[in-house]
């Protein structure tokens, strides 16, 4: 079919074209038969345009236009003419003018779209994820998609500018679970072998820095086979960094030069820097979280001082354990109702909390009082002691938890996320809060296994002044870790690397990991390291996450093109599907 070159995309025309002949190319979004006269509004990703159908205008091409349906796709000819006073659109850029049609051709047929192309629709997520192309052609998933076009550029101007060096590394690689499942992809020349998706280029680009690229970074796809979330899925993006001679300070400064861009060029927003810090023991302290939400004004407070002598054993034996009491201060909200504290101490239970004691704080003479079914088993000068360490006032209402402490410490800090959410506490413009997470611990106890595991990678390097620790008390010793948390959401995480294979072999050892086993699973990296290690550190951002948050969306399977569902299917394409035995033969696979 013969059609002309567009002349102007559908977002473009105003009112400096009147008078001119036009030709637009693209789909029909909307139509509206007027018995005399059709109009339709004309899309494509630019823009919409209206474009006139008049019988006394041209009368063959407005029989030909009766034809046309939602999103057929058509190329018009016509005059841009201003429209009739009182017709124009406000809301459309374009909305000045329409454009009279001359020449009609459909370039294309379409069927009745299962949900209309539109914003804001009321659809299951399924049905758009089935219908991906159509869900696409939507103006707030392009939006989407071009947010993530420019986040890639800005990255990479970035990094450019700042003698950094893009290099692919493989997609096939070698299996060395730690952390999440891999996927698996087996060899059919080695019969039995198999190649894993990688998880991260961590080894590769560590590799990189013993190669001398120096500063390294990618946007990369990362596998993981792990449960999906909003903020998860099994493929998901990386902007992943690598640095030689340096230190934290030096990749701080780095990432925080990025984040000035991202939030100048797409929100048009100034941070200011260097970006707060704030240590993981004091994180978990205040907001019962690693990944803290500082757009929330409610605080944490231990309590352990007031209680270390208290008659009330719950609290004592907690205090004596090495346990916690946190309390929690919700201003202005001591009339809740025993049915809503019922509800919020449900909440607490299912997280694993035997129960919740609540305060309310009452006009006293004193100043005020607490009133609570434990009051009875509180000394005068605990309950003082309580209102005061919380800075509480008459008309407040109180939480307190007690147990193990970080258990105890992440169900309130759930709570203090539930309460932020009922008391509306985050507003629309509230600051970003972007702040650096450090000094995590080099170590996590596995209750289940019996041992430590590495809380961030087996290639982390321990603060120096902690190495004599980890042998004596692992729990001790704190990582030259840090995490980047924007908004209560963790968008990257890295670390400096341990560079001395002597005190790698005292990290394996810690983490029961053999001479054999290091060596089968990371010989290789091993290998490299007796070759010339430099002092090396690095970081990756959680490329989808960033883009959610910058999009202002809840799941990041907004902002993907063609995302899985959370039980990991892909609905457009209907993978993972069966394959012939051929296939499998050839891969030496039997299915049981
Ligand atoms: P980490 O495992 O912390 O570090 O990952 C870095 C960032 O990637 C994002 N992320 C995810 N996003 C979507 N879906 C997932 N399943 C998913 N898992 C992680 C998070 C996270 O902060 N190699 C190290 C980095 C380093 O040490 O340099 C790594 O991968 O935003």
């Amino acid at each position: 079919m013969k059609f002309k070159r567009r002349t102007h995309t559908c977002g473009e025309l105003r009112e400096s074209n009147i008078g001119q002949n036009v030709v637009l190319n693209g789909w029909v979004a909307v139509r509206r038969d007027l018995g005399g006269v059709i109009f339709i509004e004309m899309r494509d990703r630019h823009g919409i345009t209206q474009i006139v159908f008049e019988p006394s205008y041209n009368s063959s091409e407005h029989e030909h236009g009766k034809k046309l349906r939602s999103e057929y796709v058509i190329s018009i000819e016509g005059i841009a003419r201003k429209r009739p006073e009182g017709t124009e659109n406000a809301a459309l850029p374009t909305g000045q003018i329409d454009v009279m049609v001359d020449k009609l051709i459909i370039l294309n047929h379409s069927e009745t779209p299962p949900f209309p192309i539109e914003d804001m629709i009321d659809v299951h997520e399924d049905l758009r994820l089935k219908y991906r192309f159509l869900d696409l052609r939507r103006n707030e998933m392009q939006k989407n998609l071009l947010l993530r076009h420019k986040m890639y550029q800005i990255t990479r101007k970035y990094f450019d500018e700042n003698g950094f060096v893009e290099v692919e590394t493989p997609v096939l690689m070698k299996s060395t679970p730690e952390g999440a499942r891999d996927f698996l992809v087996p060899s059919r020349m080695h019969k039995g072998k198999f190649y894993a998706l990688p998880q991260s280029p961590q080894t590769y680009k560590q590799i990189l820095m013993v190669a001398g690229l120096d500063r390294y970074f990618q946007i990369v796809k990362c596998f993981r086979d792990e449960d999906l979330r909003a903020d998860r899925q099994y493929e998901f993006t990386q902007i992943d960094v690598e640095m030689s001679f340096v230190d934290v300070e030096d990749i701080f400064e780095i990432v925080e030069g990025l984040m000035k861009e991202f939030f100048k060029k797409i929100l048009n927003y100034e941070i200011t820097l260097p970006l707060p810090r704030l240590s993981y023991d004091n994180a978990m302290e205040k907001y019962g979280s690693d990944k803290p939400d500082l757009r929330i004004n409610l605080e944490m407070i231990t309590l352990n001082d007031v209680f270390k002598n208290s008659g009330f054993r719950v609290f004592k034996d907690s205090v004596t354990n090495n346990g916690i009491v946190t309390g929690l201060l919700v201003k202005n909200c001591g009339d809740y109702t025993r049915n809503q504290l019922d509800v919020i101490t449900d909440f607490v239970k299912k997280l694993g909390a035997g129960g919740l004691i609540w305060m309310r704080v009452k006009e006293s003479s004193s100043g005020g009082d607490l009133e609570a079914p434990i009051a009875k088993f509180l000394s005068d000068d605990e309950k003082q002691n309580i209102i005061k360490e919380m800075n509480a006032a008459p008309g407040d209402l109180l939480f307190i938890l007690t147990g193990q402490k970080i258990k105890t410490l992440s169900i309130m800090g759930a709570l203090r996320l539930e309460m932020a959410k009922r008391m509306e506490l985050i507003k629309p413009d509230s600051k970003p809060s972007l702040l650096w997470v450090t000094e995590f611990p080099l170590f996590e106890w596995d209750e289940e296994t019996k041992r430590f595991y590495a809380m961030h990678h087996p290639f982390t390097s321990p603060r120096l002044e902690d190495v004599s620790l980890m042998e004596t008390d692992p729990a001790k010793v704190k990582a030259r870790a840090y995490d980047l948390v924007l908004n209560g959401n963790e968008i990257a995480g890295g670390s400096i690397r341990i560079h001395d294979s002597k005190l790698q072999s005292k990290m394996f050892d810690a983490l029961g990991i053999g001479e054999e086993e290091a060596n089968e699973k990371f010989g290789f990296l091993m290998n490299a390291f007796k070759f010339g290690a430099p002092p090396h550190g690095g970081i990756a951002f959680g490329f989808d996450r960033l883009a959610m948050l910058f999009a202002g969306v809840s799941s990041i399977r907004d902002v993907i093109a063609f995302p899985k569902t959370s039980s990991g299917i892909s609905l457009m394409d209907d993978s993972p599907s069966h394959v012939d035995d051929k296939q499998l033969t050839e891969l030496h696979i039997k299915l049981k």
